[in-house]
């Protein structure tokens, strides 16, 4: 199996590139089943979420070609098969959003149920019960979604929750229903916004994504697109908190400051200084480390996907940090890591209250999903010895080569095979 080996104290130098956002990819990927013709996706990052894609999609029916940065989904040439399976879905919850797609474009789906995972239950109520708005059936049967509508009919869905994929199944769906579709109370998230984009290419109507009320006036048929993914403001964000905690000086070629907002204001806080230059933008830590306290919420908020990045830079500023989690009720799990590194957190319910540590200290540690594990590489950057963060296939899930991205920038960083573990 592999593992990410760092041996830190010492700071971040140079430039790196920010790649294409997994997290509009994977639902503008799911898009393509909405036409028959080839559509080419550019900007994709190198991640296993995107191979697990598209293996699902070869599983539907459409073929593709994956050579990063760009995907070429082929155009329909055999009968599609609308299930999507328990073996796919399980690896990568976003599998559910082939559901609304599906059922859009040939009346029927059946969609594994993705079940909890490591952060938290997540459950797909709100996708269901808007898709039964737009007419769909929905049956829960052995474990699968099934829906099924002849042709879906456009209307109004009120969410209970913002919710980011939800919304974006139910966008997909209505891109295709007839009639006009109102959604409310939408998830924010730029991602939304990127797929209303491509929906517009497609030819849907679609008008508000990115605010909380989203129209679509739904198409009898829809196009196939070419379309490059915006940056991944998680990926740029991450990198941020890393300049922060190990101090430095980088360049972010292609970093999303506006998606940033939130994360760069209690960054600046903690005493970055972070610049626009050109299409770029410089991120550096010189003076001291302080403090910040960060609740995430959904988007324009403080964005749960930073939430343990931010935390491993609480770990080594001067004096307490006090982060609040609100999305998911599980998502401390790097928090018990940290402290084997050295670090000082208290965890009260959905509070964490960490006081700052001049340094951590080097250690084995596991990775537990996605940005837990990109918490854990930071904090081995700011870590006495050495850090080895295990089960590696979660930040493979997300961040595209981050060894080399980092050690690019002079970090002390490597990708080994740990001898007697499966690969
Ligand atoms: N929720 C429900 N019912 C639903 C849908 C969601 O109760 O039908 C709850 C969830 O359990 C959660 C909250 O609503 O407590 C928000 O979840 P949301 O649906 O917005 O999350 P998601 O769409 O499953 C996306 C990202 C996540 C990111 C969250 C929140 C993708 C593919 N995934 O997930 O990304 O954390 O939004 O911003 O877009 C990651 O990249 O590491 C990641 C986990």
């Amino acid at each position: 199996m592999d593992a990410i080996r760092l041996r830190g104290a010492r700071k971040l130098e140079g430039t790196i590139r920010v790649s294409g956002a997994k997290n509009a990819a994977l639902p503008i990927l799911c898009a393509t089943l909405l036409s028959d013709g080839e559509s080419l996706l550019r900007n994709v990052p190198g991640l296993q979420d995107i191979e697990t894609t598209a293996a699902l999609l070869g599983v539907l029916g459409r073929d593709s070609t994956v050579s990063i940065p760009e995907v070429r989904v082929h155009p329909a040439t055999r009968p599609p098969n609308p299930e999507a399976p328990y073996d796919l879905v399980r690896k990568m919850r976003a599998s559910v959003l082939v559901l609304g797609p599906l059922v859009a474009r040939y009346g029927r789906a059946k969609v594994s149920l993705p079940g909890g995972c490591a952060i938290g239950a997540r459950p797909v109520d709100q996708h269901l019960r808007g898709l039964e708005a737009l007419g769909a059936r929905i049956q829960v049967e052995h474990g699968f979604v099934v829906a099924e509508a002849p042709r879906l009919r456009g209307a109004e869905v009120v969410f209970d929750i913002q919710t980011v994929t939800g919304t974006e199944n139910l966008m997909m769906a209505a891109a295709l229903a007839k009639g006009r579709t109102t959604l409310v109370n939408c998830a924010r998230e730029p991602e939304v916004e990127e797929l209303g984009r491509v929906l517009n290419k497609m030819g849907a109507r679609v008008e508000g994504a990115g605010t909380s009320t989203i129209h679509i006036q739904g198409a009898d048929e829809l196009e196939p697109f070419d379309h490059a993914i915006i940056a991944d403001r998680i990926e740029a964000g991450t990198f941020m908190a890393a300049v922060g905690a190990a101090g430095g000086n980088v360049l972010l070629e292609h970093a999303p400051l506006d998606d940033l907002e939130p994360v760069v204001v209690k960054l600046r806080k903690a005493g970055l200084t972070i610049d626009r230059e050109g299409d770029h933008v410089r991120v550096t830590r010189l003076g001291v480390l302080r403090p910040c306290d960060v609740t995430t919420a959904p988007h324009p908020g403080f964005p749960t996907d930073m939430q343990a990045q931010l935390m491993a830079l609480l770990c080594v500023a001067s004096g307490r940090g006090v982060v609040t989690e609100t999305i998911f009720e599980n998502r401390f799990m790097h928090v018990p890591e940290l402290i084997r590194m050295g670090a000082r957190i208290e965890t009260r319910n959905n509070t964490a209250i960490i006081e700052g540590v001049p340094r951590l200290s080097g250690a084995s540690v596991m990775a537990t999903d996605l940005r837990a594990s990109a918490s854990l590489v930071i904090a081995g950057l700011v870590a006495d010895g050495e850090t080895t963060v295990r089960r590696v296939y979660h930040l493979d899930r997300g961040y595209e080569a981050i060894e080399k991205k980092l050690g690019g920038a002079g970090a002390d960083i490597e990708r080994i095979h740990l001898e007697g573990e499966p690969p």
